[in-house]
């Protein structure tokens, strides 16, 4: 299998005190890799990382045969997106001026040719009547599928999430993990920050578990949750 993604010795200091410890590990073409792990072990900084929106103290992350380092980071992100936790949409824009911002800033696409390819995608999850509405008039469901379509409509070849579901009600969770489901059945590559297990269980197909800044254990959905080896695992499972 072909590798898209590898990362090598990564540490992450803020200050003195490292987040990250020396992470390793590598993602081939089509899996759905999820990261678990308790609060504060370094997830969120793990994935920020990973396309540049904190430059790493040391390590090396190369994504589909080019050194992070050594490349145009802007054009790095449209084929390595990152769907935010908290949205992160511009109040100020509508849904749809959210969606076209990126392609038309990088000059991707004609603004004519966004805005179509922009409703397109909204049409397909059933918010085009949304188009001209502010984040604000959108529920917290309504508001992470859009920027989920913000993300997608880049044709990134690698989707990162950190916690798609954590800032949603219950009854909004299923919209939106019905919709990363969708997604992956595209055979797009996914690395996913989770703690919904059923979701882990239903779509991942590798785990790393991570804590205090390292990966601790990682393998297959059964392996981790059937048969974890290490104690910090187990008891992580057993809370
Ligand atoms: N910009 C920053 N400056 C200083 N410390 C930071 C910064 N960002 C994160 N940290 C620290 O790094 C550690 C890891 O944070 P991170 O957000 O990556 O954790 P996480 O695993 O995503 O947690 P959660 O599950 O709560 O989202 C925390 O101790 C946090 O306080
Ligand atoms: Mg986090």
């Amino acid at each position: 299998m072909e590798k898209i993604l590898t990362v090598k010795n990564l540490v992450m200091k803020f200050s003195n005190h490292a987040v990250l410890k020396n992470i390793d590990f590598d993602i081939e073409k089509g899996e759905k890799v999820f990261i678990i792990g308790p609060s504060g072990c370094g997830k969120s900084t793990l994935l920020r990382c990973l396309n540049y929106l904190i430059k790493p103290t040391r390590g090396d992350i190369t994504f589909e045969g080019q050194d992070l380092k050594k490349t145009d980071i802007n054009l790095i992100r449209t084929k390595l997106g990152l769907v935010f936790q908290s949205f992160n949409l511009f109040p100020h824009l509508t849904v749809l001026e959210n969606i076209i911002l990126a392609p038309t800033k990088l000059k991707l696409m004609k603004e004519e040719e966004a805005k179509q390819k922009a409703l397109e995608l909204l049409n397909s999850i059933k918010l085009k009547d949304k188009a001209n509405f502010y984040p604000d008039e959108l529920s917290g469901g309504q508001k992470q599928r859009v920027a989920i379509i913000r993300t997608l409509i880049m044709e990134p070849n690698l989707i990162m999430f950190d916690e798609p579901t954590s800032a949603l009600d219950p009854k909004m969770i299923k919209e939106v993990t019905s919709l990363i489901q969708e997604v992956a059945e595209t055979g797009i590559t996914m690395l996913i920050v989770s703690h919904e297990m059923e979701f882990v269980k239903s779509l991942a197909t590798r785990v790393i578990f991570m804590q205090d800044g390292k990966i601790i254990e990682e393998g297959s959905p059964n392996e981790i949750f059937k048969n974890p080896k290490t104690k910090e695992l187990q008891e992580f499972l057993n809370n």
